[in-house]
C-alpha cells in the first residue's frame, strides 16, 4: 500500500512504490519513497531538497 504524509508546511513524503510524470513527460520510479516540495524553494523541484526550513 501506497501512503502519503504530510509534514507541515513542508514536504509532501510518499511512502510506497509510486511513479512520478514529470514536466517534460518523463516518469521517474520512486521504489521507496520520495519527499515532494510543497513551498516552490527547492532546487530539484519537484523534490524537496530542505530548502523550506529557511522558509
Ligand atoms: S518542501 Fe522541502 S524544499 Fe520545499
Amino acid at each position: 500500500m501506497t501512503k502519503v504524509n504530510l509534514i507541515g508546511s513542508g514536504p509532501l513524503i510518499v511512502v510506497g512504490e509510486h511513479t512520478v510524470t514529470l514536466e517534460d513527460g518523463s516518469e521517474v520510479v520512486k521504489e521507496t519513497r520520495a519527499s515532494y516540495c510543497r513551498c516552490g524553494s527547492s532546487e530539484n523541484f519537484p523534490f524537496c531538497d530542505g530548502k523550506h526550513k529557511n522558509v
